[in-house]
């Protein structure tokens, strides 16, 4: 016996690059402030998965489709054989390590894809972006996350036969996997080291579609929350959705006081309220006369939660009880629940004061947009100074 190659450069770097990604991704799915996170990560993953079809192909002996093309019937007797504790080993992928390779391949592209449909519908970004509905996106959300739960399944599986495979023919699968080398009877096919070709190959499909991703985030939200008066080209892939409708007069008597709060976070009947009340509008009176009232009001109510498919508009609209009339989109139980984990330290301090200067927590509060990737919390000056002495 003697200690030969088996796992390539390439391949090692796509398996664990994939297996944090996949970790990662499953990290990022409960707050939306991960969310350019977990798209990014989607992003790798689809671009590894090219990476590896194009690898089972022009890749060395162990890394290539070929020598690990094996029947659904020849895994599940393997598999029997393993439980039994009779199967023979083999240097490369077994027969049943095979299937949920291709099964996790093929997961991943569907993963990805419906991703996209997701992304496109609910924040009206990416790719699919206007393609489709909310509503319409729910289908693809659901598939999501039922491949998500599949691939989780097959992971833990994969998980378990490493373990089983290392106890039963006493060999450390998961080092092999990070050193790429096996021990192999003389004469076993031995993988022809091709580390630049290969090392090219995965920096450049890697490395676009990252740069690919960030340019699309940066530039579009550069342009969505204005940081560059002028002079921005349209980004590649709308990674923003459309703008939100607009006003002057609007702007210029409900933004006098306060931003002006964007119609499509509350309903039409709560707009109906505000302007009804507006004589004791919070303790102001906002003295409108009636044909401009009437102008405002008719923005408000054609632009309200109830009309707009952004997806805060929906989930807020969704979640006021039909009887209630919310005045605050403070109160409405949509808003509530998304804010429920900033602490009343954190409300009280210097630059948020208060919970309706939405735009010290995001950037975008003025176009009314409130997309995850324009979130930035600032982090009260009492707590950065600590922290400026902790590092120090
Ligand atoms: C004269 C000043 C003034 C003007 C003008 C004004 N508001 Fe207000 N508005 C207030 C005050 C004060 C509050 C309470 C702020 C707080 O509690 O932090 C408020 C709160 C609100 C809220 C609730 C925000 C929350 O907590 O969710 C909405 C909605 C609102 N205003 C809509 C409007 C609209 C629509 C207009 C234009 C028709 C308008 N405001 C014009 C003073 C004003
Ligand atoms: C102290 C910072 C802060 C302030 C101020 C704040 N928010 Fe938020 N907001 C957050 C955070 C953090 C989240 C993300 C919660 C999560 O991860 O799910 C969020 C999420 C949201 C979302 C959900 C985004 C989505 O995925 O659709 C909406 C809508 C929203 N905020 C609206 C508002 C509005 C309107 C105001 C002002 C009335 C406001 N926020 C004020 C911190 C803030």
């Amino acid at each position: 016996m003697q200690r030969i190659l088996i796992w390539d450069i390439p391949t090692r770097l796509f398996h664990w690059t994939l297996a944090l990604s996949f970790l990662g991704t499953w990290l990022t799915t409960e707050s939306d402030r991960w969310l350019s996170v977990h798209v990014f990560l989607g992003y790798l993953m689809l671009g590894l998965v090219g990476f590896r079809v194009i690898w089972g192909w022009l890749g060395t002996h162990y890394a290539r489709f070929a020598s690990f093309w094996f029947s659904p019937r020849e895994a599940l007797s393997y598999l029997r054989n393993v439980l039994d504790g009779t199967a023979a080993r083999h240097i490369g992928h077994n027969p049943t390590g095979s299937i949920a390779i291709y099964l996790l391949l093929l997961l991943t592209l569907v993963v990805g894809l419906t991703g996209f449909f997701t992304l496109g519908g609910e924040e009206q970004q990416g790719l699919f972006s206007g393609a489709m509905s909310l509503v319409q996106s729910r289908t693809f959300k659901k598939l999501h996350e039922l491949g998500a739960w599949v691939m989780l399944l097959l992971v833990i599986g994969h998980f378990a036969g490493v373990v089983l495979e290392s106890v039963l023919h006493r060999e450390n699968l998961a080092r092999s996997m990070l050193t790429g080398t096996k021990l192999a009877a003389p004469g076993a096919p031995v993988a022809q080291p091709r580390r630049l070709v290969a090392v090219l190959m995965l920096v450049l499909m890697t490395g676009a579609g990252g740069w690919w991703f960030y340019y699309a985030i940066d530039a579009s939200l550069d342009q969505q929350v204005g940081r560059h008066e002028s002079g921005i080209e349209e980004p590649q892939v709308k990674f923003v959705g459309a703008k939100l409708t607009d006003d002057a007069k609007w702007r210029d008597e409900c933004g006098s006081c306060h931003m002006a709060f964007h119609p499509n976070l509350l309903p039409s009947r709560s707009w109906q309220r505000v302007m009804r009340e507006q004589e004791r509008h919070f303790g102001a009176d906002l003295a409108l006369d009636a044909p401009t009232q009437a102008l405002i009001l008719n923005f408000l109510s054609s632009n309200s939660a109830d009309r707009q498919g952004t997806e805060a508009s929906f989930k807020i609209a969704r979640s006021i009880k039909p009887g209630a009339v919310p005045l605050r989109i403070t109160e409405t139980p949509y808003w509530i629940k998304k804010h429920r984990n900033i602490s009343a330290a954190q409300w009280q301090s210097a630059p948020i004061k208060s919970q309706a200067n939405c735009a010290a927590c995001h950037q975008d509060a003025e176009q009314g947009t409130f997309l995850d990737a324009a979130m930035q919390i600032p982090v009260a000056p009492a707590a950065s100074a600590a922290a400026f002495k902790a590092s120090q």
